[in-house]
């Protein structure tokens, strides 16, 4: 499009901070975009009772792309319990824009100090599936209270929605210059799930004779990440594996505040969806002291989406400029979108 029509959900917590940081920043680059805000999340639940209506949804797919803060309260309110609004604002938007593919990069930017002594060169992508899993909802309580109460969560996987992941991320691994593609799942013990997974990957394999295949156990792929990451290229993964790789895989490339990704509906037929990694941070929010980064790094990967490499690489410079003159000095979550803001005008 000529011009860009964004949906920004602020949401809850850190995410209207980290937000407005981003927004400058996208400002600053001076892509034509149009943006609409949208007050979903939890603080808007409890002054309206309204999580998500389908007029809602609909509204929002009028757009090209969605930008998300982070959804979700106060953990202790006992009217937010059971992933109220994760379920039923997060994920109900995930389904419903049919973000088959959660794209999570992992770099360790120079100047970024890793918890591990020797990381090496880090640079991968995690493919986590987006729409299927043990995410989507089915199972339920019987004997709910007892002693003998059973309670199932039980993993969708059909061939349609892991075929269509791992084909992305075969076609994503073209783009690379390492061409490697790790499978991580459970296959020793998740055997359904696992060998539909492991044959599917088996298969697509065939037709991308150029690119490397590689298994872990999700277990193992918890060492090596740790120990060498640098390995990796592209990891492909189910929704909840992906979950918990991604926040391992930001917390070793420096911290959950520079982790960026995006929700992505390949096809177009639905708006993307581009977020942080981190949610709601309720401990640290309204005192300016998150890292806006993973947000403006999410509209780094908004503008790629779009075609707009020139802005998103004046972005993602700009981060990697600000990152490496990071020192000791502790600045506010509006100094550091300012500061990257400037430069990306000034680039
Ligand atoms: P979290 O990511 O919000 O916080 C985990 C830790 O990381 C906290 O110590 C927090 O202060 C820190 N942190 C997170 N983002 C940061 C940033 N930008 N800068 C500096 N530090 C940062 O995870 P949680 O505590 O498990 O979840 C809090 C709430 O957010 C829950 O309601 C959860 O369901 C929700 N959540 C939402 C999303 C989302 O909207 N996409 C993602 C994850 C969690
Ligand atoms: C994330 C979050 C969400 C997820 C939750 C809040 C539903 O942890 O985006 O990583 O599990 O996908
Ligand atoms: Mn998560």
């Amino acid at each position: 499009p000529s011009q860009i029509k964004l949906a920004v959900i602020p949401g809850d917590g850190i995410g209207p901070e980290v937000v407005t940081e981003a927004l400058k920043v996208l400002t600053a680059t001076s892509v034509d975009v149009s943006t609409t805000e949208f007050p979903f999340g939890a603080s808007y639940y409890l002054k309206t009772g309204t999580i998500l209506e389908d007029s809602d949804i609909d509204e929002l797919a009028q757009h090209d792309a969605i930008l998300l803060g982070a959804v979700g309260g106060d953990p202790r309110d006992p009217r937010l319990t059971g992933g109220i609004i994760e379920r039923g604002l997060l994920l109900k938007l995930r389904f419903a824009l049919d973000h088959h593919v959660n794209l999570r990069p992992t770099t360790i930017f120079s100047g970024v100090t890793s918890p591990l002594a020797e990381p090496g060169a880090v640079d991968f992508v995690v493919v986590r599936e987006g729409t299927e899993g043990p995410y989507v909802g089915n199972g339920g309580r019987i004997r709910t209270g007892t002693a003998h109460e059973i309670a199932t969560e039980v993993s969708i996987n059909t061939a349609f929605g892991v075929e269509r992941v791992v084909r992305f991320a075969f076609a994503h691994a073209m783009g690379r210059e390492r061409k490697k593609v790790t499978l991580v799942h459970k296959t020793n013990v998740l055997t359904h799930a696992g060998g539909l997974w492991q044959s599917t990957v088996d298969r697509v394999a065939t037709e991308f004779p150029e690119v490397a295949v590689d298994y872990l156990h999700v277990d193992a792929a918890t060492i090596f990440m740790v120990t060498q990451p640098s390995t990796f290229d592209v990891i492909v993964t189910d929704n909840l594996f992906g979950d918990i790789l991604t926040d391992l895989a930001a917390a070793i490339s420096g911290g959950i505040g520079l982790a960026a990704s995006g929700n992505l509906n390949p096809s177009g037929e639905f708006p993307s969806m581009f977020e942080p990694v981190h949610g709601s941070a309720p401990d640290i929010a309204g005192k300016q002291l998150a890292d806006p980064t993973a947000a403006i790094l999410s509209i780094a990967l908004l503008l790629s989406q779009f075609g707009e490499t020139d802005a998103a690489a004046r972005v993602n410079a700009a981060v990697e400029a600000d990152l490496s003159t990071r020192g000791a000095t502790a600045r506010s979550t509006a100094e550091i979108g300012s500061a990257i803001a400037d430069a990306v005008a000034q680039n």
